[in-house]
């Protein structure tokens, strides 16, 4: 298993990972908004998300988006692809994103905006304190 700042060589996997977003989103019945295909793969070839692969195969990701000229900074968007669920892949990519986070914005305050409880028990592993929204 591969995990990597994502560059232009992970474009290949942009459709799937926006239909697999997509997909769970509705299963889950969050509402929330589909992520254009312009809006991933410039996330994907500005180095601002995290791929995990297997043999040319796409397992996971997640992307960082930043406000407020990179004061703040948010891990988004993580997915890992149905068959390969409940193998750590989801925590090692967020680890990787946290990392990600720190060498490019090293000032930043990073949070995590989450609807799911597996998520909120990663970020809580990985040591985040829970905020309210606003
Ligand atoms: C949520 C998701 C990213 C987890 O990926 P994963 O690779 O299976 O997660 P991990 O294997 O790293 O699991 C981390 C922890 O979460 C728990 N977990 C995983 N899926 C869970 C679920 N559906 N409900 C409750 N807990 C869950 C695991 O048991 C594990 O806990 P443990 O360390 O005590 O065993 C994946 O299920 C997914 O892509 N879901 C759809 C999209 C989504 O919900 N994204 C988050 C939007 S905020």
């Amino acid at each position: 298993m591969e995990i990597e700042v994502s560059s232009s060589m992970h474009l290949m996997y942009v459709s799937e990972i926006q239909q697999e977003m997509y997909d769970s989103a509705q299963r889950r019945g969050t509402g929330i908004a589909k992520r254009s295909i312009e809006y991933l793969s410039k996330k994907i070839s500005e180095g601002n998300a995290v791929v995990a692969t297997e043999n040319g195969e796409w397992m996971g990701f997640c992307y960082i988006e930043t406000w407020s000229h990179g004061q703040f900074v948010a891990n988004s968007g993580l997915i890992v692809s149905p068959k390969f669920r409940h193998g750590g892949i989801a925590t090692l990519i967020k680890d990787r994103v946290f990392a990600l986070s720190r060498e490019k914005f090293p000032n930043a305050k990073i949070f995590g905006l989450t609807t799911g409880l597996a998520v909120m028990k990663i970020n809580s592993d990985l040591g985040y304190k829970p905020v309210i929204y606003s």
